[in-house]
């Protein structure tokens, strides 16, 4: 019997609506439910999205140890100080300005001393290694947190577009110079982000580090990120003392005052939105927290971690020999001031 063309489409538009549902389901559950910290559960730390600093330091007693957090004074560089604090360490907390670094080491609990470092400016970089080194301690880990993102136009500082400098070059001169101070097994953290996948087409591009052949926010932003990751690659490999370590970490995704350049109408929307598709701030600073101090992972050195768990970077952020050429390169810059 000859099928009618009216049935023919009625089982198209099924079989297309079945499709859709499929889909829809499959991006759905990776991009949506992927963002709901509190749905997902724990990897093989036994931490995951939800877990907040606190409980990944629950019973430390860290009152033996110093850590360096720079950007203290807001969003996750403020939770980590206070987190680390709470648990008895020292905290050197470093602020683009003494001022704000006070007002920080004022409202902790426990041991915070504050330090200016203002990381588009080498002479304040320089400023504060010798602080830290006059303070002769060992650094039981050094958190390269501070941060800038998608800045809406062209920025630059000394020659450098400015979140390559800031993010980047910045954290370069403040980690390498006070390689000297980090303990045995001391250990460098990189806020990378999930955004280094956002990079330029060739990663890092070399032959525009002004930002003045082509500038775009977010491809600038994910190169600074993707250059905290590299750096934390090459650093891993060329650290003095064996028992020293370099991770890079992405700490979710959390509305904080990272988001001030963006349109403010996507800020509004983020905010809203946050309580659920967000992290919350105590839970933003788990991973650097988790990565900094956790016993479980001493010696672990090279590695990418989210949601306090080890993961795959993408195919330039596992590149060693970018991580090397950026490596020389930077350290052409930094060597240029002096
Ligand atoms: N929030 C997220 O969703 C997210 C996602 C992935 C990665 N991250 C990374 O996490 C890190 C912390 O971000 P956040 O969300 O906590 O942002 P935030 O609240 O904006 O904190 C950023 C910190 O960096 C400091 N900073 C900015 N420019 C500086 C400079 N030139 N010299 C010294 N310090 C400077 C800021 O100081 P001022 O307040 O004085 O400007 C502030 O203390 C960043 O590296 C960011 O890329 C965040």
């Amino acid at each position: 019997m000859a099928r009618s063309p009216t049935a023919g489409l009625i089982q198209l538009s099924s079989c297309s609506r079945m499709l859709y549902s499929f889909f829809h389901s499959i991006v759905i559950s990776k991009y949506v439910m992927g963002f709901l910290p509190s749905m997902q559960r724990s990897g093989p730390s036994g931490y995951g999205a939800s877990t907040t600093a606190e409980q990944v330091t629950v019973g430390f007693d860290l009152s033996a140890r110093t850590y360096l957090v720079t950007g203290c004074n807001s969003g996750l560089g403020k939770e980590t100080v206070r987190v680390l604090a709470l648990r008895g360490a020292r905290v050197l907390a470093l602020a683009r300005t003494l001022e704000k670094a006070k007002q920080v080491s004022e409202r902790m609990p426990g041991n915070v001393v504050p330090i200016c470092c203002e990381l588009s400016e080498p002479r304040s970089i320089r400023a504060a290694i010798q602080e830290v080194k006059r303070l002769n301690v060992d650094l039981d880990a050094v958190i390269a947190n501070a941060g800038i993102m998608a800045l809406p136009t062209l920025e630059q500082k000394n020659g450098y577009e400015l979140q390559f400098f800031v993010n980047h070059v910045g954290h370069f001169l403040l980690v390498t110079g006070l390689l000297e101070q980090l303990a045995a097994d001391g250990r460098v953290v990189m806020l990378a982000s999930a955004a280094h996948e956002m990079t330029y087409r060739e990663g890092v591009q070399f032959d525009n580090l002004s930002g003045e052949k082509g500038y775009s926010p977010w491809k600038a932003y994910g190169q600074s990120k993707l250059c905290n990751l590299l750096f934390a690659r090459h650093l891993a490999t060329c650290l003095p003392v064996a028992g020293q370590s370099a991770n890079a970490v992405h700490p979710g995704v959390i509305a904080t005052s990272l988001m001030r350049n963006m349109n403010p109408l996507i800020t509004v929307a983020s905010r809203l939105v946050s309580p659920i598709f967000m992290k919350t701030v105590a839970q933003g600073a788990a991973t650097q927290v988790f990565v900094a101090s956790h016993p479980s992972l001493a010696g672990v050195n090279e590695k990418y971690f989210s949601d306090c768990n080890e993961k795959k970077s993408s195919r330039y952020g596992r590149d060693s020999a970018l991580a090397a050429t950026l490596w020389e390169k930077t350290h052409g810059i930094i060597e240029a001031f002096g």
